[in-house]
């Protein structure tokens, strides 16, 4: 068969269209409005194998329109204030289940999060979507892994209630990547690294080490989300001549970040890629409050 050759008119549109479909920013907003966990993980697991092979890169430059009701998850878990969470004790086995769970949330909202700077964001280097696509695509293990912890106490992503905390900082800082990095891995993940300790402490205290070796292997993870996120926070403060630490006060005022409370992991933070200084304005945040003195002294 012989087919007529397109017309020069109709050359970049379909060049384009090409471009779009193979485009790995273009699959990681497929993968973004997915509402099935299961489907979701599978999709961003296989996004970022077949960047690694090569069967699918990146078009920095396309520019992509934001489509309605993202990110895409199931109509359970019912989101709610933070406020209306409560603590269990890990004593019990539904209290480790509430705990999971809230770990499996935070994982699919990590999964969202990574995936939004993916496709979101133009003109930046290959790297940094590559980079965001290997998180996507470790955030969607931590989820697997933490579900499948969470099935062992006959229980399902979607039967406790969650908080959106997560998702509404990346909608905050949808028009700035360089707010996005500051806000997103270098203080929310950032504050996962703090928080892992006393959690794993916790579960191993209640005899429960498959959930304790689930939270080493994520911390070992997040150690480079967050050390992702540094790189980028300071590739573009060079690109834009800013010093990285008056930007990041800045703009944790400019988009209300949560304050910073310790304890700090500095361990991890130092692995992470924090530099000396800023470990050392964490160290005074973590300093213990002065005692007030008796009022009869
Ligand atoms: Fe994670
Ligand atoms: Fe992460």
């Amino acid at each position: 068969m012989i087919r007529a050759a397109p017309s020069a008119s109709s050359m970049p549109l379909a060049s384009n269209a090409a471009n779009r479909a193979r485009c790995a920013r273009t699959a990681a907003l497929a993968a973004l409005r997915e509402t099935d966990p299961v489907a979701k993980t599978a999709a961003t697991r296989a996004l970022y194998a077949a960047v690694l092979d090569g069967s699918l890169a990146c078009s920095p430059d396309l520019e992509l329109g934001e489509p309605a009701g993202l990110p895409g998850r199931p109509e359970r878990p019912e989101l709610v204030e933070p406020r209306k969470l409560g603590r269990r004790s890990m004593q019990s086995p539904q209290g480790r289940a509430v705990l999971l769970h809230a770990l499996a949330h935070i994982e699919f909202n990590a999964i969202n999060l990574a995936l939004d700077a993916v496709w979101r964001f133009t003109g930046m280097p290959a790297d940094f979507y590559a980079d965001w696509l290997k998180v996507a695509a470790e955030e969607a293990y931590h989820f697997s892994l933490l579900v499948a912890r969470l099935a062992e106490y006959d229980h399902v992503y979607g039967d406790f209630p969650a908080h959106d905390g997560l998702w509404d900082m990346c909608e905050r800082t949808r028009g700035d990547v360089l707010a996005r990095m500051a806000l997103v891995p270098r203080t929310l993940e950032a504050r996962g690294l703090d928080a892992s300790p006393p959690i794993r402490a916790r579960l191993q205290q209640a005899g429960d080490q498959a959930s304790a070796a689930i939270l080493d292997v994520i911390l070992r993870d997040e150690i480079g989300h967050v050390l992702i996120g540094n790189r980028w926070f300071r590739y573009l403060c060079d690109q834009g001549g800013l010093d990285p630490h008056a930007t990041y006060t800045r703009l944790a005022d400019q988009y209300h970040a949560p304050k910073l409370r310790g304890p700090f992991n500095f361990e991890a933070r130092r692995d992470a890629g924090f530099d000396e200084a800023e470990l050392a304005a964490l160290a005074g945040l973590d300093a213990p409050a002065p005692v007030a003195p008796a009022e009869d002294d």
